[in-house]
């Protein structure tokens, strides 16, 4: 999501903060500081682009829509418990948020509802229809989510933004769930006979904010969504991951040494009173049971206190024995003094919780050319590494994105993906990554 961000605090604040900091590294648990890694403003402080990092540019004006009459952007393939891409008799099957063509590009978010394509070859995608019977997912529209195939079941993990049936739109996110049956035959894939919709989690307001948390502040984000189902091989413990933020409001917040770093980078480079708006986290519960539904909340795997404001769509790939978590941010969640890309970040740990390092030294995976900076987002690291995204605002010159909506609506449908973006490898060795070879939008195949 993009939205304008007000950093607006007093210096006072800050000067708070920063005595409260003193104090504060003698009261933290010792349990939440071994869990939970800060991505520091040092770290991010050495983002740049690189060949490595950067993709080629994209002519977002030359991609064929992958449904003619939907816009589509958040993207996830139907996988199996563990984790791999499922074949349902032979189909693949993949999710994606979707509004009719003629909605506003800005508008796409409030009547976001997910639907369904299926492939034999994993790259010519047939649209199913929508996920849901109409009227009977939990929000007033559906965001982000993830899906896994158990024994002939789906269990579809969303975002429940909003109530249903509210005459006004609100905001609050809740992560839900529903679970089917697949039928699928040689014309393709359906989902029927689904159970009752659950909300599987909500914040807690001490590791995760609430949206009454986040309103007492003077800006800054509220996030509470994009539930990933993951399982750990190693443990055979499952969890979903999430999109959140710290918990607690604006003002109750202390500055922490380690949100920024070594005292050498912190000496030069001081802490600007608008970056306590920036509290980003990274979400995990655990699944009690092996029942999909019933979660245990934990303390968040990540945070970006005083980096970034929205760290989307977290998910995980192991590799040699390596935990990658991978996450989306956009060129305007960044604290006050840092910068960074529309781009895909990641973190490697050698274990789930706890000890994650960012990848490439400062995060950066994957970022738009700088010449066309808003070509695509939304990024997903499948386990074969593929990386699918969709195609967002091509060519806009030097116009800021906070103006596109601004501009006339022939000009922004224009400018508009609302598409899948080319698919592109990654190659990771270690704690360093490359962006490889580009193959046709949406191919989920290697
Ligand atoms: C990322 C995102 C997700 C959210 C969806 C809403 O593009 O902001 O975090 O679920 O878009 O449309």
């Amino acid at each position: 999501m993009i939205l304008t961000n007000k950093k607006s605090v007093s210096a006072i604040v800050l000067a708070a903060s920063v005595v409260a900091s003193s104090f504060s590294g003698l009261t933290v648990k010792a349990e939440e500081t071994e869990v939970t890694t800060n991505w520091s403003r040092e770290q991010a402080s050495k983002i740049e682009l690189n060949e490595d990092n950067t993709l080629p540019y994209t002519d977002i004006s030359e991609l064929e829509k992958l449904a003619a009459d939907y816009h589509i952007w958040d993207t996830w393939p139907l996988t199996d418990r563990d984790g791999n891409i499922a074949s349902v008799k032979g189909w693949k099957v993949m999710f994606a948020l979707s509004a009719p063509n003629d909605v506003l590009p800005g508008k796409v978010h409030d009547i976001a509802t997910i639907r369904y394509f299926y492939s034999k070859n994993g790259k010519d995608w047939t649209l199913g229809g929508t996920l849901f019977p109409e009227g009977a997912s939990l929000g007033s529209r559906e965001w982000a989510g993830s899906a896994m195939m158990d024994d002939g079941k789906i269990h579809a993990f969303y975002t429940a933004t909003g109530h249903r049936g509210e005459a006004h739109l609100t905001f609050e996110q809740r992560l839900a769930m529903a679970t089917g049956d697949i039928i699928a035959d040689s014309n393709g894939v359906h989902f029927e006979n689904w159970g009752d919709h659950k909300i599987i989690l909500e914040p807690d307001g001490k590791y995760y904010q609430t949206k009454e948390q986040a309103r007492q502040g003077e800006g800054g984000g509220y996030a509470f969504r994009d539930p990933m189902w993951f399982k750990d091989l190693k443990t055979e413990k499952e969890y979903i991951l999430f999109e959140g933020n710290s918990g607690g409001a604006v003002g109750d917040r202390t500055f922490k040494k380690e949100y920024a770093g070594s005292s050498e980078y912190t000496s030069e480079n001081p802490v600007p009173a608008g970056a306590v708006h920036a509290n980003a986290n990274i979400g995990i519960a655990e699944v009690v049971d092996g029942e999909p539904s019933n979660l245990k909340m934990l303390p968040p795997l990540l945070e970006a206190n005083y980096v970034n404001e929205e760290l989307e769509r977290p998910h995980i790939v192991v590799k040699d024995k390596k935990y990658y978590l991978f996450t989306d941010s956009h060129i305007n969640k960044y604290a006050e003094g840092l910068q960074g890309p529309e781009g895909l970040y990641g973190f490697v740990s050698d274990t789930l919780i706890g000890g994650y390092e960012p990848l490439n030294e400062s995060g950066l995976v994957l970022a738009n050319p700088p010449e066309n900076p808003y070509q695509a987002y939304s990024w997903l690291v499948l386990p074969n590494l593929n990386v699918v995204g969709f195609a967002h605002f091509g060519d806009l010159g030097d116009m800021s994105i906070g103006d596109v909506g601004n501009q006339s609506a022939e000009f922004q449908f224009e400018h508009f993906g609302g598409t899948l973006a080319p698919t592109v490898k990654l190659s990771i060795k270690g704690d360093t990554t490359k962006v490889g070879k580009e193959y046709s939008p949406g191919w989920i195949k290697q």
